[in-house]
């Protein structure tokens, strides 16, 4: 197994159906099969706390008390999240992978909910405590081709509370998700998601090989043993 000192944190984002999941995973593999230790995991959710919120979240439960409290709460399961799996993983040397999270609460609560930005930052701040992603792969495509592949994927028949929304919401999403990779250019890398599978797969490794070190204290003995 390669050990890293420390661990790499490396976020999924981009709207619905854009293949966050699916490039997770395979990106999860490859590392695997480079002999990285590697933990995925998703927001909201990702600690039996966070998952208990997110059932709330997504079910649409708390819509109707407010974009406010909605954020509370995505902040409050990314706060337990980030205390109970993602920072004691970074701090024994594993590689995490994260199917959304703080990109998501700017793009869907602070432009399209429509909250003060000075708010979603507090709760930003108090939710990751510290814990930024040392890389951001935001994948992009046109919100009709995501929402298409969402509604085509299979058991997704009940489109969830952030699903439904008009299209010209989706839009702005997209619009908000490369405003954030244009001003945090050093975090975020921006992905073509409208090409194949294995194109994207080969990019996304690619962006994230790039901050795994090389000879440097670290044993390559396991790479070379499985390549
Ligand atoms: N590059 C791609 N081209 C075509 N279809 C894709 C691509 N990536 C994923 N899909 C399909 O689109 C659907 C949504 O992908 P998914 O990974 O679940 O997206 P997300 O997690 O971003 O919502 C799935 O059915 C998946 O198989
Ligand atoms: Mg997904």
């Amino acid at each position: 197994m390669v050990s890293l000192k420390k661990g790499l944190f490396v976020t999924f984002e981009g709207g619905e159906g854009a293949g966050k999941s699916t490039q997770l995973r395979l990106l999860a593999d490859s590392l695997r099969a480079r002999g990285y230790e590697v933990l995925t995991t998703r927001e909201p959710g990702g600690s039996p706390g966070a998952e208990a919120v997110r059932h709330v979240l997504l079910s649409g439960a708390a819509e109707s008390f407010g974009v406010r409290m909605e954020a509370i709460l995505f902040a409050a399961a990314r706060s337990d999240h980030v205390e109970e799996v993602i920072r004691p993983s970074l701090d024994k040397g594993i590689i995490v992978l994260c199917d959304r999270f703080m990109d998501s609460s700017r793009v869907y609560q602070g432009i399209t909910g429509n909250l003060e930005q000075s708010f979603v930052e507090s709760l930003e701040r108090v939710a990751i405590d510290g814990v930024v992603p040392d890389r951001t792969v935001i994948f992009d495509l046109p919100a009709s081709v995501g929402l298409e592949r969402a509604q085509r994927r299979a058991g997704d028949d009940n489109p969830d509370r952030f699903e439904k929304e008009q299209l010209e919401t989706h839009e702005k999403r997209r619009d908000a998700f490369l405003d954030i990779a244009r001003r945090d250019s050093e975090r975020c890398r921006v992905v073509d998601a409208t090409q194949p599978v294995e194109a994207i797969a080969a990019e996304v490794l690619s962006l994230v090989e790039a901050l795994l070190p090389h000879g440097d204290g670290t044993d390559t003995s396991a790479e070379e043993a499985v390549s």
